[in-house]
């Protein structure tokens, strides 16, 4: 019988620190330590983020390899995200996995974060059937990802200024919430009625822009304050509703454009907003007209976890793609 393929993979790449084991592709654990400390600034300070990595960074692998009753020793790899995400927070992991590789003398394996975050939809069966489309909508990217097989893809389409996410958590600061804004979003928009609408943004191609939107609502919401003091809090839930659909529907249509376009009826949600309510609502609705299979990641899945890192990794070693002791990590990351 052939050895187990054990891999430890590490996730440090904006304000969560995480680590997991993966044994012949299957999950063992997902440890985490999620930094809370952002939110009374509004927004990840990057300094406070690396700082934070540091001090957790040990007992979340302690944590990891404990949960999955794993030793040291008995480890085949060391994964960890190399990009993108903010420099600091990634030399953390990366500083670490690279340690472990070189004291273990193991193989080292440098994970694309949007890659994994495609990958996050292998983390559970059912999987989606190649190809597929994935649109991937996080804090910081939004694109269309046209997925061969687990390590071949292509961004069709991505976000000119704004990601999604980024457009949940600006709206929502403008209306109080604290960051980030997404999952309250979701929760008020689910008591809302879709009731006020605001433009909608003319990109070419598949390509996107939220950043109109975001200007659109601040004018919306100075307006309407100017009238009445009252309005946000009188109308924070219809609000929500209104913005989540509308941020929804411009992601959808060029999801369904990008269908048309490439006949492909096999379709993944992937990242942070892939959790919101209302994207999945509107995705099985659209799958039921057009026939479209569709997939998308249990919750914990969708925002940043090392479960996805360490199942890219997976991959990765079955191609042996390992990667030198030099390696560096890098904010931004071509495909
Ligand atoms: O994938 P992720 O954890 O980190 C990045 O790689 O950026 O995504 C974080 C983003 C945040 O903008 C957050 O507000 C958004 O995902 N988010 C949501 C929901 N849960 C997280 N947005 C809308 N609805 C949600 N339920
Ligand atoms: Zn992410």
């Amino acid at each position: 019988m052939s050895k187990s393929i054990k891999i430890l993979a590490i996730e440090s790449s904006c304000d969560d620190t995480a680590a997991s084991v993966i044994i012949d592709g299957n999950i063992c654990s997902q440890a985490l330590a999620s930094q809370l400390d952002h939110a009374q600034y509004g927004g990840v300070i990057p300094e406070l983020a690396s700082r934070k990595h540091e001090e957790a960074i040990l007992p979340v692998v302690q944590e990891a390899l404990t949960q999955a009753k794993v030793e040291l020793s008995e480890l085949s790899a060391i994964a960890f995200t190399q990009g993108p995400g903010l420099l600091g927070a990634l030399i953390v992991g990366t500083v670490m996995a690279k340690g472990l590789a070189h004291a273990l003398n193991l193989p080292l394996i440098a994970v694309h974060h949007m890659q994994a975050h495609v990958l996050s939809n292998f983390i559970e069966r059912p999987h989606p059937t190649f190809p597929f489309l994935c649109l991937t909508i996080s804090g910081g990217h939004t694109q269309i990802v046209h997925v061969e097989d687990h390590l071949t893809m292509t961004v069709l389409g991505q976000t000119k200024d704004d990601a999604a996410g980024e457009a949940f958590d600006k709206i929502g600061k403008m209306l109080g919430l604290d960051y980030p804004a997404g999952p309250a979003i979701d929760r008020l928009a689910q008591d809302g009625q879709v009731k006020f609408d605001f433009p909608e943004p003319e990109v070419p191609g598949l390509d996107f822009s939220f950043s109109g939107l975001k200007t659109a609502v601040r004018y919306f919401l100075r307006d309407s304050i100017h009238q009445d003091e009252q309005f946000v809090t009188s109308n924070l839930k219809d609000i929500c509703a209104s913005v989540q659909w509308k941020i929804c529907h411009i992601l959808m249509k060029k999801l369904i454009t990008a269908s048309e376009q490439t006949k492909i009826n096999s379709i993944a949600l992937a990242g942070g907003v892939s959790a919101n309510t209302g994207m999945r609502v509107m995705l099985e609705e659209e799958a039921k007209k057009r026939g479209w299979a569709v997939c998308y990641p249990s919750r914990k899945h969708c925002t940043d976890n090392a479960s996805m890192i360490a199942i890219t990794a997976h991959y990765k070693y079955l191609r042996s793609e390992f990667c030198a002791q030099d390696v560096r990590a890098f904010p931004r990351m071509e495909w």
